[in-house]
This record gives C-alpha cells, sequence and structure tokens, in this order.
C-alpha cells in the first residue's frame, strides 16, 4: 500500500482522539512514508537538531534514522552529578582505541553516545565555545562563512541563556556579555546553584601572573580566564540535552518521523553520467528510506566516516582492501583525525581549605534541587595562548612549521591530505604565535590540574575493519606521533609549576604528588605525559571540511565532494579542532546546516 503522508499523519491524529498512546512520535517501518524531503542519518548531537529544525517548517517532512533508542529519562542522564555514569551502558557504543604506540603502548576507551541526543545525553555539560581565531582558521583553510562573526547567530541560536543570580555572580565575578549569548534557542545554559569556592586562590595566583578575566568566554575571547555555562536547565536542574531541547518539541510535529534503535549499514546510489553519485536510499536491517531531496549523514566523528567508507566514499586502497567499489575517491575520509589529548597535575596542600562536611547530596538534590547533585562539570576556565604559557613558543612554533609535511602522517598518507595538512601547519602556527588562541586548557580542582592540549599536531585516522557497520572500526588517535605535541605539554606543565610557585598558591603548601618535583629534564616530563595521556572525549575532524585538493570531504557548504545530495554535519566536519569542549560547537554546525539545506530547497523541486 502507497502510505502517503497524510494518511500516517491521520492514523496518528485518530490514536490522539481516541485517546491512545501517542507518546513521541517515533514510527514502525509500516508507518514510514515512501520518501521524505529529508533523511537524516543518526539523531545525536548535531543529527537530532537538524531533524527538528527543519521539521519546524510545515512544508517539509523529515525522517531521523537513529541508531539507539529514546532514553527513558534515565537518573544517570538527567541528574548533572551523575556525570560520566552513562559511558559504558546500553547508551554507549563501547569503542576502543588501537594501541597508542607512542603514547606508552595503552588501549583507551572512545565512549560514544548510541540513543537520540547522541553524546549530548553522555557529556559533562561544559557549554562553552572556542575563540575568534579558532573558528577563523576553518575560514583561512578556504571555507567562506566560517568566520567567528559568520557563525555567532548559529551559536545564539541554539542557545538558552540563564545569568547567575546577583549574588551568586558577585560573589564568585561571574560575569557575561548578553550581546553573546542566545536566550530563546533549544538547549538550556546556565550555571549550577551549587559551586565550591576552591579554585579562589587559583584565579587570585593567575591574576597575580597578569593572566586577565575577560568578561565572557561566549564573545570569542575564550582565552585566558573566564566563565562559562552548563548545558543545564535552570528550571528542573536537569541536563539540557539533544532529547529536551530538539527531539520532544518535533515530537509533537506530525511533519517530524524517527526510526529509533535503528543502525543505517549503507548509502545507496547510482553514478551520474558526469561521474558524480546521487544518493538513492539509505539501507538499514529490514527496510530502506529515500529522500527527494538530501540525505545527510550525522552519525558523529566515528560512525560518518565509517557509514561513507562502507558506502564507497573513501580512500580507494582501504575500499579495495574490502572489495567495496570505488564510488567517489575521497581519501580525506576517516583522516585528520583530532582530540584534546588530556593529562593531569596532582599536588596536596599541606595548608589548603577545610574539607566540607559531606552533606546528604542525593536527599537535597531531591527535595530541593540543590546540592552536588545539582552541579557537573567546571564553570571556570582558563585557556592559555602559547606566548604566555613560555617564551620559547616562537622557537617551537618554528621547529614545528619545518617539518616536512608528512613527517609524521601515516606511511602511505595521500598525497591531498598531506597537502591539507600542511596548510593547516601554517594557519595553525599563525595564530597559536598571537594572544588570541588558546594553546592548552587548565582547569584546577583542589587535589591538582587537569591540563589538555588544544591544537594537537598529531594526526590520526579512522578506518572500517569490515564491510558491517556493526563492527567499530579501527580508531587510532596516533596522540604524541608528533613530538612537538610533547614539546607543547612539557612547557605547559612547567607553567602549572610556575603557578603553583606564586606566593598565592605557595600558602596552601603545595606538593606535587605525580609526576613530582623530582620528574624534571624536558624528557623525563615528556616520559610521564605520554604514560598518562587520554582522551577528553572529543573526537572530531574525520571528514574534514576544506577543499578536496586539500583533503577534504564536505565543502564550505557541508557537502560531500563528488555527490549531489549527499551531506554531512556533526563533529566530524571540523576541519582544525578548536580550543574548546565541542558540543556547542556541534550544535552551531548543525544549525548553520538548516540553513544551508534550506537554501537549495528549491533546487530538488
Ligand atoms: C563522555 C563524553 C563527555 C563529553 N563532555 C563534553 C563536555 O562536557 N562539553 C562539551 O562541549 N563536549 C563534550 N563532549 C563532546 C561532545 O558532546 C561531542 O563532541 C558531540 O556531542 C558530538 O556530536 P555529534 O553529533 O558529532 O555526534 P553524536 O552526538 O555522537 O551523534 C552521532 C549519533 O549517530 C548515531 N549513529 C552512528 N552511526 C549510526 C548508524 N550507522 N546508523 C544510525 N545511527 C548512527 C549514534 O548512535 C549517535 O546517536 C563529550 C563527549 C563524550 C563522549
Ligand atoms: C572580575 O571580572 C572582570 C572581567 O569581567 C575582571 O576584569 C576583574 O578583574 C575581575 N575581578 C576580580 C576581583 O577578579
Ligand atoms: C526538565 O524540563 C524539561 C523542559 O524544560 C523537560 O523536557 C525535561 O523532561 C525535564 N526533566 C525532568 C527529568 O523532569
Ligand atoms: C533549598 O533551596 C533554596 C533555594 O534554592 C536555598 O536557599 C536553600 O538553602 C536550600 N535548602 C537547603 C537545605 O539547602
Amino acid at each position: 500500500m502507497h502510505t502517503t503522508f497524510a494518511t500516517t499523519y491521520l492514523f496518528l491524529s485518530a490514536a490522539l482522539v481516541n485517546g491512545l498512546a501517542i507518546g513521541p512520535r517515533y514510527i514502525t517501518e509500516r508507518q514510514k512514508l515512501d520518501s521524505y524531503d529529508y533523511v537524516v542519518v543518526g539523531g545525536g548531537t548535531a543529527g537530532i537538531a537538524i531533524g527538528a529544525r527543519l521539521s519546524e517548517r510545515p512544508n517539509i517532512n523529515v525522517l531521523v534514522i537513529e541508531a539507539g533508542p529514546v532514553d527513558a529519562g534515565d537518573d544517570i542522564i538527567t541528574t548533572p552529578g551523575k556525570v560520566g555514569q552513562v559511558m559504558g551502558t546500553k547508551f554507549d557504543w563501547l569503542f576502543k582505541s588501537e594501541v597508542q604506540t607512542a603514547a606508552n603502548g595503552r588501549v583507551i576507551n572512545v565512549p560514544a553516545g548510541k540513543l537520540v541526543g547522541g553524546a549530548s545525553a553522555l557529556n559533562g555539560m561544559c557549554f562553552d565555545r572556542g575563540a575568534a581565531a579558532d573558528y577563523d582558521a576553518w575560514a583561512d583553510l578556504g571555507n567562506p562563512g566560517w568566520t567567528f562573526d559568520e557563525i555567532l547567530p548559529y551559536f545564539k541560536r541554539n542557545e538558552k541563556f540563564t545569568p547567575p543570580p546577583k549574588e551568586q555572580a558577585e560573589f564568585y565575578n561571574i560575569t557575561w556579555d548578553p550581546s553573546a549569548h542566545g536566550f530563546d534557542g533549544a538547549i538550556h545554559s546556565s550555571y549550577p546553584s551549587y559551586m565550591t569556592d576552591v579554585a579562589r586562590p587559583w584565579r587570585q595566583a593567575l591574576n597575580s601572573m597578569g593572566i586577565p578575566q575577560e568578561l565572557d568566554g561566549h564573545n570569542g575571547r575564550a582565552i585566558n580566564m573566564f566563565w562559562a555555562p552548563n548545558s543545564l536547565d535552570p528550571v528542573n536542574v536537569t541536563r539540557s540535552y539533544g532529547k529536551t531541547g530538539y527531539y520532544f518539541p518535533a515530537s509533537k510535529r506530525s511533519n517530524f518521523h524517527i526510526l529509533t534503535d535503528t543502525v543505517v549499514q549503507k548509502l545507496i546510489h547510482k553514478t551520474n553520467v558526469d561521474g558524480s553519485i546521487t544518493v538513492e536510499s539509505v539501507q538499514y536491517k529490514g527496510g530502506s528510506a529515500t529522500a527527494k531531496r538530501e540525505v545527510i549523514v550525522s552519525a558523529g566523528a566515528i560512525g560518518s566516516p565509517r557509514l561513507l567508507q562502507i558506502s564507497g566514499i573513501g580512500p580507494s586502497p582501504l575500499l579495495k582492501k574490502f572489495n567495496i567499489p570505488v564510488a567517489v575517491e575521497l581519501p580525506g575520509v576517516g583522516s585528520n583525525y583530532q582530540d584534546h589529548p588530556f593529562e593531569s597535575v596532582r599536588y596536596t596542600l599541606r595548608n589548603g581549605p577545610p574539607a566540607t562536611f559531606p552533606v546528604d547530596a542525593e536527599r537535597l538534590y531531591r527535595t530541593n534541587k540543590t546540592g552536588p547533585w545539582s552541579a557537573s562539570g567546571p564553570t571556570f576556565y582558563a585557556f592559555l595562548p602559547f606566548p604566555t604559557i613560555t617564551s620559547k613558543y616562537r622557537a617551537i612554533l618554528d621547529k614545528y612549521l619545518a617539518q616536512k609535511p608528512d613527517a609524521y602522517l601515516p606511511a602511505g598518507t595521500d598525497p591531498t591530505v598531506v597537502a591539507g595538512y600542511a596548510a593547516q601547519q601554517k594557519v595553525l602556527a599563525k595564530h597559536l604565535a598571537s594572544d588570541l588562541m588558546g594553546a592548552t586548557e587548565f582547569i584546577y580542582g583542589g587535589s591538582g590540574i587537569t591540563l589538555s592540549h588544544q591544537h594537537e599536531f598529531s594526526r590520526g585516522t579512522v578506518q572500517i575493519a569490515s564491510t558491517d557497520v556493526n563492527v567499530q572500526p579501527i580508531i587510532d588517535f596516533r596522540y604524541a606521533t608528533n613530538p612537538a605535541d610533547l614539546d607543547v605539554l612539557v612547557e605547559s606543565i612547567r607553567w602549572i609549576r610556575s603557578a603553583y610557585a606564586t606566593p598565592i598558591m605557595q600558602a596552601l603548601q603545595p606538593i606535587e604528588n605525580s609526576p613530582g618535583a623530582s620528574v624534571e629534564t624536558d624528557e623525563a616530563i615528556a616520559n610521564f605525559m605520554k604514560g598518562q595521556m587520554t582522551t577528553m572525549y572529543h573526537s572530531c575532524c574525520t571528514n574534514p571540511m576544506q577543499p578536496r585538493e586539500l583533503g577534504g570531504v564536505v565543502d564550505s557548504k557541508l557537502r560531500v565532494f563528488g555527490t549531489t545530495n549527499l551531506r554531512v554535519a556533526d563533529a566530524s566536519v571540523i576541519p582544525l579542532i578548536p580550543g574548546t569542549h565541542i558540543q556547542s560547537t556541534v550544535y552551531m554546525i548543525a544549525e548553520k546546516a538548516v540553513d544551508l539545506l534550506l537554501e537549495d530547497f528549491a533546487k530538488f523541486d
């Protein structure tokens, strides 16, 4: 039977009238339409935002296909203080990295969301943005339309900001720039009522070193020190994420359909006379879906390159290994993998603030929405420019610039990908020499500092291990394969030591436990770093937005090269990882993707 959109709508309306559970608008194979204007693969952070925004136009119908379920409001997802507990559950793809040979041979867990909302349901709720230079660098790589000034409206479109109450703002000196925030977007951003003041001496110590507190990190100055909110609903004090912000409103619309618990296996396409391909359908176990206009792949930094490669879009040597016919030769698919390698330095404070009394955290949260369970990640950050960290910055960058571009890329890397890396090398070195881009992030917690390298020079890969989409691809961060990364990290540890050497920190009588003061030479510090480098969960950049001759996978309108109706929009299209926690950047990409899709809406009539 030819199920029209109208009959599906009537079926659902009838259910509503008859008082049947209409609930969220997920559909069964039987209720699915013959075709949709848009089919979105992956209902994660970006995918659910794109599907929901498109469905705000009543004349457009959209299908989102998500591998995981809609969560049932599980406590581990919604309660801010339970952050981290979703990892390792059924909502996680449970990926593991390759052995990190340049980082002391360790295997690292790579959590990835498998539910509606994707990683936005798993993440630490840090809700900050990169500095203007981070996005201007994308534009420098040949992406018109992506300078910070041009993308700021999309950041705002995503955000619903609630400023902190006056007393809290005054006590902590939380400042903000209203012109940089969105106030009626989908995702709540706010400050938890529960904050400890352990970082006060740290803020004062940095201030004594001449590091200013910026008015706001959201306005392009995510450098030096600043406050930034969490993705936190201030009304019921729960996580604000893809499900609450985008899925719930969309699920009330008859033109929004979602197939959950459905893994897309492959994109089916035909080849046109000019050699380009057109995606005809999206295949999953037990069925397929077609798009009248476009297909958008939003399967994340691991899932998106995997699906493209399985579908014959990728590097031909890899595809040939699995006897996959090469539909579009795109060497960049699965290349350029970046993250924020993450480390910690631990201290004991012999004269630190007294331990706070244990509180009945659960009861406070349940009865009053306050206390430790009402708070998740950090809200105060230092993202220091390289010249602030070390006077050796120029020498280190010159050494980096002198590297042959392919010197530390995997053997046999395609020349276009090497050319892209060469372009990135110049752009990165230019911005890192300025005092407008964060090089290392430092987060203070009483027992030490976590630091993460914001612009690693190493590049990893994501490559299929099978033509079966259910087999995890080979995920190789290739941490520390470029020795220049260690130069930055060694200087970052030396800077931490200089901060602890200030009179304000010395008054706390700190002892460095790890790596420990005896770890002194550059080589010893580098060794320590290699032994503990891990992921900050910011996997990205595996389908870079860059010109095709620079190993790019999508153009500046997120269209996959060599295709007529296929886009990618998620963390994978980022060309250079920005100096920030990346969720709001991913939302921004999704909000902008919607405008780019709508621009071409009539082209497919
Ligand atoms: C544990 C963790 C903590 C983090 N903490 C923070 C933080 O505090 N602050 C911050 O800013 N960022 C944080 N991040 C990063 C940020 O949340 C992610 O970068 C971002 O959410 C990724 O969005 P995405 O749309 O690219 O991918 P995802 O949100 O991962 O969405 C991809 C979706 O596609 C689905 N999918 C994949 N393959 C298929 C297929 N073949 N068929 C159908 N569906 C498929 C997946 O199930 C998933 O739902 C964290 C990430 C993690 C994992
Ligand atoms: C408070 O924040 C502002 C930035 O908005 C900064 O200029 C000022 O120095 C800060 N005050 C203190 C006491 O840290
Ligand atoms: C909190 O409120 C939002 C709406 O603002 C809602 O979507 C969400 O389900 C609520 N969360 C809980 C756990 O009640
Ligand atoms: C309950 O919440 C209110 C307002 O948020 C707060 O003033 C009060 O101290 C809280 N009660 C307890 C016991 O923490």
